[in-house]
């Protein structure tokens, strides 16, 4: 029987589902949610995987950077997006330093996550994290690979810099791509590489890409939702694409509403509480 891209979307998505979106032709969707309203809307919106990404310490929290961020602060906001439901596949990251340590410290904070209802987790890294990759997967915990500009390692990195650009760099990527997908990934995440490598490693994978700053050929496509909606401040990278100015429509009604208050314009009486009407006179009975 074959799955037509309707049916892919309509019932709960897993990681089956997203594995086999590569073999339908069907583009996986994916944007990032932090909070109850956000895995909402994405959710009503049909994406096919919600990424609890740890840019929610900068995006959010207002970390310079992802190295802070805890996996308490993860497991906050990943309870808050599952308590929206959401039909999307539920992927949570695992922050720096809750895997790197040891494949016995990658399971036990990927289980923290799991048993508060992720369905997978991600992490930065290719061959070198394959110890960790395993452990995780022996304990049939789904893993989404992430290579490419890994931002933990941005100061290993010397800065948010595009990764793979010559050919020795670009090989060292396919190879550690190549080794997730033997470990077991159902996906992998291609950040801030050449579009070229990005349709290379896309054609050497049977499980999907998916591209952020990775260019038009991978699997599919993700994007940290609050640079999607122009609710993230600072230069945006080059491969944004805001779909809305969400900053300047909070930003102008939250004025608007200083403006009302200060011209005593709000509340209006529609706005307001009537006292409760006085009660009718209950005449006694047999009068
Ligand atoms: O943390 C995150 O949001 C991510 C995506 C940008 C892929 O890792």
């Amino acid at each position: 029987m074959t799955t037509s891209p309707d049916s892919l979307t309509r019932s709960k998505i897993t990681v089956r589902t997203i594995r086999e979106m590569k073999g339908q032709h069907v583009r996986i969707v994916s944007v990032t949610a932090y909070d109850y309203p956000t895995a909402r809307l994405a959710d009503e919106a049909g994406v096919d995987l919600i990424l609890v990404g740890d840019s929610l310490g900068m995006v959010v929290l207002g970390y310079e950077s992802t190295i802070p961020v805890t996996l308490s602060e993860m497991a906050h906001h990943l309870k808050a997006v599952l308590r929206a439901q959401p039909r999307a596949l539920v992927v949570a990251d695992l922050p720096f330093l809750s895997f790197q340590t040891s494949p016995e410290d990658a399971v036990r904070n990927s289980g923290r996550l799991m048993k508060r209802g992720a369905e997978a987790v991600k992490l930065e890294g290719g061959k070198r994290m394959l110890p960790q990759i395993e452990a995780i997967l022996a304990a049939d915990i789904p893993v989404l690979g992430h290579l490419g500009l890994t931002p933990q390692s941005v100061h290993q990195f010397g800065g948010y810099r595009v990764q793979g650009r010559d050919r020795a760099g670009a090989d060292a990527l396919r190879s550690d791509a190549i080794a997730l997908e033997r470990a077991g990934c159902f996906a992998v995440v291609l950040e801030g590489v050449p579009l070229e490598v990005g349709r290379e490693i896309t054609a050497a994978l049977k499980i999907p890409t998916i591209g952020i700053g990775a260019g038009m050929h991978c699997d599919g496509q993700v994007l940290v939702l609050h640079d999607l909606i122009g609710l993230s401040f600072g230069k945006a990278a080059r491969f944004v694409r805001r779909y809305a100015e969400a900053g300047d429509t909070i930003r102008n009604a939250i004025s608007a509403f200083r403006e009302d208050v200060r011209a005593g314009r709000y509340p209006s009486e529609e706005e307001s509480y009537a006292a409760a009407p006085e009660r009718p006179e209950t005449k006694p009975c047999g009068s």
